[in-house]
């Protein structure tokens, strides 16, 4: 008895399986374009349909509204693909692509087959993500960061994800803009700092599967094409009574982020063991604090900002109690959207005075080495020659003939020593 139930239920089941509804859980549509939602009934052979089914198409399955046969706000927008009523295929093209077009999509079907009266099966859901173009941007500093933008419809499961050569890139900045709640769509956009040259690959995937992907090539790093930030070390020898610049530069680690900062200076001249305060930046012109150095400092270092990245400082007129060392420190401060990031990076310069007399008595030292050797090599050319002319009138012309045989003979027996050397290789 048992079994028997058993066995009719496992009939039943294989039944209802010989009809499913088919259709993809996830499409695509470009704005403004048209879309295909698929729809496909399968029958097992051992069935047959005795009526052609009717179908039915519903938008956001829970709030009714039918798309097929099109509702009042589908009119001349949608449109079956195979309009012939033996055809399986019970798909539909929706037509010029709106944002509210996002959502879900159900496919629907009354079937009466041989085995089976009038019954209802449905698909699993098509879920339709609509996306416009992907907007690729550079900016910051000296072009060091790329930005990837796209508007897609709401509560899609798109994402963005950004490549480098092919491995992904964590991104400094990302966002799902809600575009204020006001816009029927949301904007997603993903920031990189430039890792190098080659490849930079955006990609736009709905429920991780790649939709749509835009390609950017870099051929230099941004810090090689000029206007980025370039730390480099200052001099650490200055002239008597000539201008010196004491360089101090701090890149932000983070170039896209915007940031504040103040530079101060601090000098510890050779002999003392402690440093004093020397000069002050935040905006222009900055402020002298060590008396030894009135009127004789002005600032060298970024300009027209108060993201300071060259701390950079001039003396004017260089003196020999300016011997010492000298540091610099930046007060940073990140400002990132919603927190605020300090850091105070320093640099250290050990500087050492020459006179202007060194310099000098050295390029009068080379002028009159110069002059010696030009005299002295003319001399010992006209040596030479005299030599020469004097051996060769006592040597005779017999001698010069041998002479230039065996100049000959030598020549050609390097020459076949080469080509030995050739052949060998
Ligand atoms: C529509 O379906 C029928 C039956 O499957 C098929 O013969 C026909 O080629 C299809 N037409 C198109 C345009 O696909
Ligand atoms: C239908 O979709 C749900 C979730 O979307 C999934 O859990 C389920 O396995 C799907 N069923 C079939 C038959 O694909
Ligand atoms: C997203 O939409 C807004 C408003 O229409 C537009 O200003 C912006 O450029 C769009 N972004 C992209 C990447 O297309
Ligand atoms: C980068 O190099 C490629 C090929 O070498 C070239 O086609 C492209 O125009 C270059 N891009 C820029 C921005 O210079
Ligand atoms: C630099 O200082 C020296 C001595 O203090 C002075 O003779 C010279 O004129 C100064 N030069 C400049 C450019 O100020
Ligand atoms: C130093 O700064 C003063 C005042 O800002 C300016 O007049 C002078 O030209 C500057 N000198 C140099 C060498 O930059
Ligand atoms: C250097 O320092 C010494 C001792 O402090 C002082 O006598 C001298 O005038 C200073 N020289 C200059 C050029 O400031
Ligand atoms: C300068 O910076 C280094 C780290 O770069 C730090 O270890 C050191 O303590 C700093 N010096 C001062 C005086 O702040």
């Amino acid at each position: 008895m048992k079994l028997s139930f058993v066995f009719i239920e496992l009939c039943f089941t294989e039944l209802v399986s010989m009809v499913t509804v088919q259709q993809p859980p996830i499409v695509p549509a470009i704005r403004g374009q048209d879309v295909v939602l698929p729809c496909f009934l399968r029958l097992y052979p051992e069935d047959q349909l005795t009526e052609p089914p009717v179908l039915y198409w519903k938008f956001n399955p829970q709030s009714q509204i039918r798309v097929w046969v099109p509702s009042e706000t589908y009119q001349g927008r949608v449109s079956r693909l195979n309009g012939s009523s033996d055809s399986q295929d019970y798909s539909i093209r929706l037509r010029d692509v709106r944002w509210s077009d996002g959502g879900l999509y159900l496919c629907m079907l009354t079937v009466t087959t041989k085995t089976r009266d009038s019954f209802r099966r449905s698909g699993n859901r098509t879920a339709l993500g609509v996306h416009d173009r992907l907007v690729l941007v550079r900016g910051g500093p000296g072009d060091s960061w790329l930005g990837c933008e796209v508007n897609v419809s709401r509560d899609a499961d798109f994402t963005l994800s950004v490549l480098h050569r092919g491995a992904l890139l964590q991104p400094v900045a990302g966002d799902r803009d809600a575009a204020g709640g006001a816009q029927p769509f949301v904007t997603l956009s993903q920031t990189v700092s430039l890792q190098g040259p080659g490849r930079y690959e955006c990609r736009l995937l709905l429920q991780g599967q790649l939709v749509t992907a835009s390609s950017f090539h870099v051929n230099r790093t941004a810090a090689a094409c000029g206007g980025a930030c370039v730390e480099v070390e200052s001099d650490t020898e200055a002239v008597a009574g000539e201008p010196f610049k004491l360089g101090c530069i701090s890149c932000k680690t983070r170039g896209e982020v915007k940031a504040e900062a103040s530079v101060s200076w601090a000098f510890m001249a050779k002999g003392d063991t402690q440093f004093s305060e020397l000069f002050f930046y935040e905006t222009s012109p900055g402020l002298i604090l060590d008396e030894r150095f009135e009127d004789r400092l002005n600032w060298s270092g970024s300009k027209n900002t108060r993201d300071l990245q060259d701390g950079s400082i001039y003396i004017l007129n260089v003196t020999f109690n300016d011997t010492g060392t000298y540091r610099c420190f930046f007060n940073r401060v990140l400002i990132h959207t919603n927190h605020k990031v300090s850091s105070n990076p320093n640099r250290t310069i050990v500087l050492t005075v020459v006179p202007r007399l060194t310099r000098e008595m050295a390029s009068i030292l080379s002028e009159v080495m110069m002059y010696v050797s030009i005299v002295g090599l003319q001399l010992w050319l006209v040596v030479e020659m005299i030599y020469c002319y004097r051996k060769i009138s006592a040597a005779g012309e017999e001698a010069l003939r041998e002479n230039a045989a065996e100049y000959l003979a030598i020549a050609s027996e390097s020459k076949e020593n080469c080509a030995g050397e050739a052949a060998a290789e």
